[in-house]
């Protein structure tokens, strides 16, 4: 029977730029949600703008804008760069909606006059300049402990003391710059000591991770503070109805976003509220965070849910933060990559790859290396996965574009749908990790079948044929396992791929049925490889970032030449007419290359970037006037043209011209 399932990722502040950090939570809820859906579940993931509280509403001042046209900005610009991940929201709403305040409106009374809200003044910075009061965040002063200076009025960054903005030395507003007066207000409070026994109980039930229990009962131990959920006027949130000029603080109608972008979505597919929201049997809840908001979801959401009359949440899975080279992001680094900077530089599909490749289940920080994500990203799906497509595609389409109707290796096959039970449980459990290192492993025996039967050398003899149309079908299946298993973190590649394969790969089940007797598309490459120097350049200020003045200690270390050395050069077009690797030489591939007529024997040193078989047909440059060097394999004539980044190892590219050269013709 499917599972009803409900998914949330946190709120985005509506204030700034979503960065890599918000787009790693996005991509690992995301992988689950459409993991889950193939697997037949009726899973629903919602998500909204955080659009309330006071810094919104003073940048939305200091841009000369009022905060609804700042949020609907912003709204518009987080919309556009969850698309370019691929972020499959079901409902992408806002907590400055109707539904929201109702809600908010109406879970407040339930609190209220079930005896959970409590009434009582609270002495406050005030900037009368500006005339509001001050969060601790924008009064600055000296730290009262060691005297620093220019410290926030809740913590000194110097010696780690706490305090309230009262106790700052010297305290100045940073709204107005002038020293604020301190000034009582009514506040309301959430009795959050009222729920300790429920959330003890829910602890018990096994919905948060392990780290994340010991952090609670940490807070338990402290005792569980009454909660100030009421800030004053002027403020840019939720008006409370029996406390007018008093406004809900944006923690309590942030939360209560997640129902609200449900509710949008309830009317519009005319979803059960009930269900959802009150039984706790009948749908499962899950909310994806960042660790730094785990206090307000494991332990305000669930008591506020409870004291409402409504259901909690099944579990709340909690990620670590997301670091750069192995640093925090830092603006002044140039690491504080916005997803917009990420997608004017590169596809989105690797990186999400990437991520996938790095998450678990775990809390800790997850670390985007820029040179593992660029080697890992070539490597596994362009060197290994694609690899298998495109390395049997050609056989299947000069076959005449069907696949075979039996599979040369079913015992093979069978091994890899099996392995779909094993990976399945990985995505579901978040360990997403393992469940990449596993296709991966099954994308290396996919490479080796093909490796030992050689379909290329098979294919010279045409008696042969239908051995060759055996051995690609059985690739081409192998592929489409796959595909379809990275299909919920790849879902824009499975879509090229369902285009040429002609199947769909929208179910995680379909694969135990292996594809036979069917026509194949004309296959189009479904990746291709990252350049190193477009890598570099997301940090603001790399020297890549700088290309291609960046290098020119590379090149001013070559002396000039005359343009009469450079003419000495016999530059050709030449067709690779044969390919494959030599016994004994990891590095080396041997090439037959035609010069329009005249036959050349070349080693080359591209067998870490390309497959014999992928090159067959493929023109080239070649240096034609290379002295023969022998080598221990035979001799060479000449030498391939390639590209490679001297200080990178990671990428080699063959040049190629432009189509309408022809073999033989002189470079010049
Ligand atoms: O920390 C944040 O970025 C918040 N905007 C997250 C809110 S999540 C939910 F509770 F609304
Ligand atoms: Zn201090």
């Amino acid at each position: 029977m499917s599972r009803k399932i409900l998914v949330t990722s946190a709120l985005p502040y509506a204030n700034g730029p979503l960065h890599l950090g918000h787009i790693i939570e996005a991509v690992q809820t995301d992988i689950w949600v459409r993991y889950q859906k193939m697997c037949g579940n009726d899973c629903l993931y919602v998500c909204a703008e955080d659009t309330h509280g006071t810094p919104i509403m003073i940048r939305a001042q200091q841009q000369g804008q009022t905060p609804e046209q700042m949020i609907a900005a912003s709204a518009a610009e987080h919309r556009a760069d969850y698309d370019g991940f691929l972020i499959g929201f079901d409902q992408f709403h806002s907590t400055h909606s109707p539904e929201n305040v109702k809600l908010t409106h109406e879970m407040y009374a339930r609190l209220r006059d079930a005896g959970h809200i409590a009434r009582r003044s609270v002495r406050q910075a005030y900037d009368e300049q500006a005339q509001m009061f001050l969060p601790d965040r924008y009064v600055r002063g000296s730290c009262p402990r060691c005297k620093s200076p220019d410290q926030y009025g809740d913590s000194c960054e110097v010696c780690g003391a706490t305090y309230t903005p009262a106790e700052l030395i010297d305290p100045v507003s940073t709204v107005s710059s002038t020293r604020p007066v301190w000034r009582e207000s009514e506040h309301l409070f959430f009795k959050l000591g009222n729920f300790e026994a429920m959330l003890r109980q829910w602890l018990a039930s096994g919905s948060l991770q392990l780290a994340v229990q010991a952090k609670l009962n940490e807070w338990f131990e402290t005792g569980l503070q009454d909660w100030d959920i009421s800030r004053d006027s002027p403020y840019f949130g939720v008006e409370i109805p029996d406390a007018p000029g008093k406004y809900f603080y944006v923690w309590f109608d942030a939360p209560i976003g997640y129902i609200g972008s449900f509710e949008a979505l309830r009317r519009q597919r005319d979803l059960n509220f009930d269900e959802y929201w009150r039984s706790e049997s009948a749908t499962e809840l899950y909310h994806f965070i960042g660790k730094d908001i785990s206090y307000f979801h494991t332990l305000f959401w669930p008591a506020v849910l409870h004291g409402a009359g409504l259901r909690r949440p099944t579990a709340v899975y909690v990620h670590g933060f997301l670091t750069i080279n192995g640093q925090k992001m830092s603006k002044s680094r140039g690491t504080f990559i916005t997803a917009r900077r990420y997608l004017q530089h590169l596809p989105p599909e690797p990186l999400r790859y990437y991520f996938a490749a790095k998450l678990s289940d775990g809390i800790e920080d997850i670390d985007l290396s820029l040179d593992d994500f660029l080697a890992r990203t070539n490597s596994d799906l362009v060197g290994k996965l694609v690899n298998i497509a495109s390395r049997c595609a050609g056989f299947i389409e000069r076959g005449g574009g069907r696949l075979a109707a039996t599979l040369p290796d079913p015992a093979l096959y069978a091994e890899f749908v099996a392995a779909a039970g094993t990976i399945g449980a990985l995505y579901e459990s978040r360990n997403y990790s393992a469940a990449i290192r596993d296709i991966m492993a099954l994308a290396d025996r996919a490479n080796q079948y093909v490796d030992q039967h050689k379909p290329w050398k098979l294919a010279k003899e045409p008696a042969r044929a239908a051995e060759v149309a055996g051995v690609a079908t059985q690739g081409i299946n192998l592929f489409r396992v796959l595909i379809s298993m990275l299909a919920p973190v790849l879902p824009q590649m499975a879509g090229h791929a369902e285009r040429f394969l002609g199947v769909p790969l929208q179910r995680w089940n379909d694969i135990e049925t292996p594809l036979l007797d069917a026509p194949l598309a004309l296959y189009q490459p479904l990746a291709t490889r990252l350049d190193p120097a477009v890598v570099a350049a997301l940090v603001e200020g790399s020297d890549a970032a700088a290309a291609p003045a960046a290098k020119p200690a590379q090149t001013a270390s070559l002396p000039n030449i005359s343009l009469a050395d450079f003419q000495k050069l016999d530059l050709r077009i030449a067709r690779v007419a044969a390919a494959s690797t030599v016994a004994g030489a990891d590095k080396l591939l041997q090439l037959t290359l035609d010069l329009g007529g005249e036959q050349r024997n070349v080693f080359s040193g591209i067998r870490s970037a390309y497959q014999p078989e992928q090159l067959v047909g493929r023109l080239v440059l070649m240096v034609a006037n290379l002295e023969p060097r022998k080598m221990r394999f035979g001799i060479s004539e000449g030498m391939v043209l390639c590209a490679s980044n001297p200080d990178d190892k990671t990428g080699i590219f063959l040049l190629s011209p432009d189509s309408g050269a022809t073999p033989g013709m002189k470079v010049t």
